[in-house]
């Protein structure tokens, strides 16, 4: 039985003019969740989306809404990106003095508590939250912008984070050049969800593109478990 391996397209790298039509053609081109990238200018050096939006293109898709809040401070904005149909909330381990209130705070709301790493951040900052936690999301970029490229030291991070969740319902995500080139070693490194933006939407072929990713990770998942 292959382990399952989740495509998230980031939307950062769709048509902002038109956000709803992009989600349902991501939704419809395969892919399993949509990764929501939520800047504040002051965080990360650039500006994207509110609540507003994820209110927005709710309605556009049932699929899982995997919002990524690169914003300090964050506390203040949890309740309403989950009252805008947010699925997995994720926090930045880096946004502040207080990751634990944070995580309570969105799982409080019923929603999927999520913990991102910036490439220079160990990955034992979350040794004492890990029972709070639904996903681990290792930044394989400095976060900010889409089509960077892929930081390879961040595999060795992705592997000691699986090694840390051990057999705990926690998923593992990595976010940042992850094409179907470096797919394969993300999978077998221990991520179970991939994000990607600039090798989704490039060239507009989001069904083949999107599969590329998912087969470059199956088989990569196939050879893991078989061994
Ligand atoms: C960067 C964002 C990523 C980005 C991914 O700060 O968190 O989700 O949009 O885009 P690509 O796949 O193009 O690096
Ligand atoms: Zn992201």
């Amino acid at each position: 039985m292959a382990k399952d391996v989740l495509i998230a397209p980031s939307i950062l790298s769709a048509d902002f003019a038109r956000l709803g039509e992009e989600v349902r053609a991501v939704d419809a081109a395969g892919c399993d969740w949509v990764h929501v990238d939520v800047m504040d200018g002051h965080f990360v050096p650039n500006i994207t989306l509110g609540p507003v939006v994820v209110k927005a293109i709710r309605p556009h898709t049932a699929k899982v809404l995997d919002v990524h809040l690169m914003i300090a401070p964050v506390d203040p904005f949890i309740a309403a990106f989950a009252e805008a149909g947010s699925d997995v909330i994720t926090v930045h381990a880096e946004a502040g003095p207080h990751l634990d209130r944070s995580l309570q705070l969105i799982r409080d709301m019923g929603k999927k508590a999520g913990v991102a790493l910036t490439p220079q951040t160990p990955e034992l900052a979350l040794g004492y939250v890990l029972d709070r936690i639904d996903l681990i999301l290792v930044m394989s970029v400095n976060p900010g912008f889409g089509g960077q490229a892929f930081i390879a030291a961040m595999l060795d991070k992705i592997a000691r984070v699986r090694a840390m969740i051990g057999s705990r319902p926690i998923r593992l995500e990595v976010d940042g050049g992850v094409a179907p080139d470096n797919a394969g070693a993300c999978v077998k490194a221990g991520a179970d969800v991939l994000v990607a933006g600039s090798a989704v939407f490039k060239g507009r072929a989001l069904r083949e593109n999107i599969s590329a990713l998912r087969a470059a990770a199956m088989a990569q998942a196939e050879g893991t478990c078989s061994r």
